[in-house]
């Protein structure tokens, strides 16, 4: 099959599913990352022939689209801060808006003349604490998560790129005694209720793992209330902690935070001017 004959079946099988644009990404996704093709290699070469492997490849990612399965596990990579990261179904898709977060952090540590010591919790893929440690070379960092597979894709993340984290496993609903006095602790904790699952698309509800997604039943902020105890004894005095958050509830959480020892409390919009961050201080 020509290349431009392929094009038109993909683009007619997923558009009833996916708009337009969304299509021709997902093309230009698929062909750079099985073949380096550069976006305008099907403009230029409407006439190459797809060989049987290159028909294959994509024929199996076009099925594996219209069940809704997300672009970034049929590649197994999904992109965060410009770095490349492996992801599967054992860890959520970083997202932009935590870049945004994440951008947060650096900018506001851009001039530390001493080394900090920085916890993530709920590492998932390691995006945050890799891309922290690749940025920022006087910290030193700490990650941890529940689940051991997540933990696995992140050791493997940081070997990708070089970066030098600390992991852990850990659940953050049980007491846990920590070595390391922290100077900043950073979380994107799971954060939507159960109720939402009808509001949610199927390649999230369907594809991602439902343990880095949701809060118990009835308790949204459950997860706020967990990293609050820890920071009494995690986090130093002075200290700083960034929570993205959802925005829903942006109001109830600063009532929570700030009953419990944090000042200056300040929240951020992300790009869409939801709600979407905070950072607070330790007295
Ligand atoms: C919203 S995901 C965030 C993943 C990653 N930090 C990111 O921003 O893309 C939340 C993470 O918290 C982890 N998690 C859920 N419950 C936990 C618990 N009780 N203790 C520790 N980690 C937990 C999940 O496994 C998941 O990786």
């Amino acid at each position: 099959m020509l290349i431009n004959e392929f094009k038109a079946h993909f683009n007619k099988s997923l558009i009833d599913i996916y708009p337009l644009n969304e299509v021709n990404s997902f093309f230009r996704i698929l062909t750079d990352h099985y073949f380096k093709w550069a976006p305008t290699f099907s403009v230029l070469n409407p006439d190459h022939r797809l060989t049987t492997t290159e028909s294959k490849q994509l024929s199996a990612a076009l099925l594996d689209l219209k069940k809704h399965k997300p672009v970034q596990y049929i590649t197994q990579e999904a992109f965060f801060y410009n770095r490349s990261f492996y992801v599967d179904e054992n860890v959520m898709i970083p997202r932009p808006e935590t870049e945004e977060f994440i951008n947060w952090v650096l900018e506001d540590s851009s001039d530390i003349g001493t080394q900090l010591r920085v916890l993530d919790i709920g590492t998932g893929s390691g995006c945050i604490p890799i891309t922290l440690a690749k940025e920022q070379n006087n910290f030193i960092i700490d990650a941890l998560d529940i689940s051991t597979r997540a933990l696995e894709v992140a050791k493997k993340n940081a070997q990708r790129h070089k970066a030098e984290i600390n992991f852990f496993k850990a659940d953050i609903r049980e007491s846990i005694s920590w070595p390391y006095p922290q100077d900043i602790m950073i979380s994107n904790p799971p954060y939507i209720e159960p109720d939402e699952k009808n509001k949610m698309l199927p390649n999230v509800l369907e594809y991602e793992p439902h343990l880095a997604l949701f809060t118990p039943h009835n308790h949204p902020l459950f997860y706020y209330y967990k990293i609050i105890e820890l920071s009494y004894t995690f986090l130093k005095p002075g200290g700083c902690l960034y929570l993205e958050i959802n925005p829903d509830h942006a109001t109830a959480l600063t009532t929570l935070i700030k009953a419990n020892h944090f000042d200056c409390i300040e929240i951020r919009n992300d790009i869409f001017g939801k709600k979407r961050m905070l950072k607070a201080l330790k007295f």
